[in-house]
C-alpha cells in the first residue's frame, strides 16, 4: 500500500463534495483515507479551517475511530480483527504472536509494514480473521499467520 502525497486541492474537492458540512466530517475522513491512506496533520488543519471547527474537534473524531490512521502506512498492511467473535477465538494470542514475529506493536508502522487492529471483517464464522493487503483470511492460527505473511513477503 503506498500513501498518495497529500493535496490541498483534492482535499478541498472531497470537502466540497460533502457540502462542506461539519456533520459530514466522518464521511470526509473515510474519503481522505480512501484517497491518501492516512490523515496527516495538514488534513486536520484544512478540515478545521474549511468546516469552521477547532483542530481539537477534528482531532477528537480522528482519534476516536481506529480506521483513521495518522501515520503513512507501510508497503504491506496487516490487520488483525479484534472484534468479539475473533476475540472469543483467540485473536489476542494472535496479536502477541504477530507482534513477536514482526518485531512491532499494534498501531506501529515502518516503511515496509503496518500492523493494526480492525473491528470485524465480516468473516466472523471463520474467526479469528486477518486482512493482508486488502485480502481477508480466516481460521488463522500461528502457523497459518506465518505462512500467509511469508507468501506475501515474496511478492515484494
Ligand atoms: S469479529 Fe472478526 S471478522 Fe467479525
Amino acid at each position: 500500500m503506498t500513501a498518495i502525497p497529500y493535496s490541498k486541492d483534492v482535499a478541498s474537492t472531497i470537502i466540497a463534495g460533502h457540502g462542506a458540512r461539519p456533520e459530514m466530517l466522518v464521511q470526509m475522513l473515510h474519503e481522505f483515507i480512501h484517497h491518501f491512506e492516512w490523515i496527516p496533520e495538514e488534513a486536520i488543519r484544512q478540515l478545521a479551517d474549511e468546516l469552521n471547527l477547532s483542530r481539537a474537534d477534528v482531532h477528537g473524531v480522528v482519534s476516536f475511530y481506529h480506521d483513521f490512521r495518522t501515520t503513512p502506512p507501510g508497503k504491506r498492511v496487516i490487520r488483525i480483527c479484534q472484534a468479539e467473535a475473533c476475540q472469543a477465538m483467540g485473536s489476542a494470542e494472535l496479536v502477541n504472536h504477530a507482534e513477536s514475529v514482526l518485531g512491532m506493536k499494534m498501531h506501529e508502522s515502518s516503511e515496509e509494514l503496518t500492523l493494526e487492529p480492525v473491528y470485524c471483517l465480516g468473516n466472523c464464522a471463520c474467526s479469528p480473521s486477518i486482512m493482508v493487503d486488502g485480502d481477508i483470511f480466516g481460521r488463522i492460527d500461528r502457523q497459518r499467520f506465518d505462512e500467509i505473511v511469508a507468501r506475501r513477503e515474496q511478492r515484494y
